[in-house]
């Protein structure tokens, strides 16, 4: 609805210009891929593989995805337009539309929005300690500082298969008392088993080895060092080996920012590092770190803590003209006066004056231009100020003078 389509039009532009404050560049994909895309690069295993996707035959017989997250596409389109040659990190963002076909509820949509953004080219732990400052700071700018962020990492290719075997000699012998989706995932995906919402599942998981107790020099290294990074700016951060997150693509580094006053769908936003992934999708060996929020989710924060600034447009000026022919003289120069950029309104349905006004009123407009027979017989029009109720006749061209007294005109329109 335009009211609040307007508090969206504000998030985004606080969004859009951190982003490039921290210099990424934004990028748009399309809103589909081809399924295959998804399924390598989140995962056969993952929920959202499994049974989130929105996913239809086209009339080529091919298998298309709506998209449900940016990462995978995001990676995509660095390989096609081969970005690796400008050399260096690829600080890339998006804005946009995700599609997961979820159990809606509060703060989960099947179709909800997310901005992101993704660093590919660095494995230095400064990246991911810039990227969660970036988040964090997003959410500062807006007003919510008492957030929790969780860290983990959950390491790498070399570590991972000793903590998973560590994993499934404490898990197998309770297969019986799991829920049906962790029985199947066990074998193929043990770590799942930390995420599941499950109470039997999450009370099997109470004693389980720390995957932060077997990871290599390297990703304990890396670990060490992103948390000393985040000392040194003030981030204050709880380490939570727990914390998996939905994706297979993740290596190292992973986080998410919660909001106490969420509910039960309480991540604001959530990310980590992938540094297999690019080559998973057919690139060279190239690490990538990024995060994606959700924009739903911080409306409802921003709306329930009152720190949505009042952000409608109100008309400037509202013309209220009287008969046939002041409503021909008023037309043209409401337009040029539109032009110029300022914010005009009229009656379209040829009202009686008290309508006008009570219209003008209703709109929260501060100048009224009355336009009569009188009037303009004399080349002037009324000009009522709203607020005081003071009346004053001018010549019609006198209007922008007057718009221009009254409001601050921005270089860019009015001159
Ligand atoms: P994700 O945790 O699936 O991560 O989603 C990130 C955020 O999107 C969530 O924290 C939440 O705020 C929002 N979100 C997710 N699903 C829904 C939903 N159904 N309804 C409303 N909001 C939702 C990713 O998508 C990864 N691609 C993040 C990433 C980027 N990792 C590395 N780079």
């Amino acid at each position: 609805m335009p009211d609040e389509a307007a508090a969206w039009r504000y998030l985004e532009g606080m969004v859009h210009r951190i982003f490039r404050e921290y210099g990424y560049g934004e990028l748009r994909t399309p809103i589909f891929e081809h399924t295959e895309l998804f399924q390598r690069g989140i995962g056969e295993t993952t929920d959202i593989v499994e049974k989130e996707m929105f996913t239809f035959t086209d009339r080529g017989e091919r298998s298309i995805t709506l998209r449900p997250e940016g990462t995978a596409s995001i990676v995509r389109a660095y390989l096609e337009h081969n970005l690796a040659a400008a050399g260096g990190v690829a600080k890339l963002y998006y804005y946009g539309p995700m599609f997961r076909c979820e159990a809606p509820q509060a703060g989960r949509f099947r179709q909800f929005s997310q901005f992101g953004v993704e660093a590919l080219g660095s494995s230095d732990p400064r990246v991911d300690a810039e990227v969660i400052a970036l988040a964090v700071n997003i959410y500062r700018r807006l007003g919510i500082s008492d957030l929790e962020i969780n860290i983990n990492s959950i390491g790498c290719p070399t570590c991972r298969p000793l903590y998973r075997e560590r994993l499934l000699e404490h898990l197998r012998p309770h297969v019986a008392e799991m829920c049906p989706n962790c029985q199947r995932r066990l074998e193929r995906n043990p770590l799942r088993l930390l995420d599941c919402k499950n109470e039997n599942c999450k009370r099997l998981t109470d004693n389980i080895p720390l995957i932060t107790e077997t990871l290599c020099s390297d990703c304990g290294g890396h670990f060490q060092q992103l948390m000393q990074y985040l000392d040194g700016i003030g981030v204050r951060y709880r380490i939570n080996p727990r914390l998996v997150r939905g994706f297979d693509y993740y290596t190292k580094t992973v986080f998410e920012v919660v909001a106490g006053d969420l509910g039960a769908q309480n991540a604001l936003c959530g990310g980590g590092r992938y540094d297999g992934l690019i080559e998973e999708c057919g690139g060279p060996p190239t690490p990538g770190i990024g995060f994606a929020a959700g924009m739903e989710r911080l409306m409802m924060v921003l709306k329930s803590r009152n720190l949505l600034p009042q952000v409608k447009e109100k008309p400037q000026l509202y013309l209220a003209p009287l008969g046939m022919e002041a409503r021909q003289a008023l037309f043209p120069i409401m337009i040029q006066l539109r032009e110029a950029g300022w914010i005009v309104e009229t009656d379209l349905l040829g009202r009686s004056l008290k309508a006008q006004l009570k219209s003008a009123d209703k709109l929260g407009v501060p100048l009224v231009g009355v336009l009569g027979e009188d009037e303009l017989r004399n080349g002037q029009i009324l000009i009522r100020h709203m607020d005081t109720s003071q009346q004053e006749l001018v010549p019609i061209t006198d209007l922008v003078a007057i718009l221009k007294k009254k409001f601050q005109p921005s270089a860019e329109f009015h001159e």
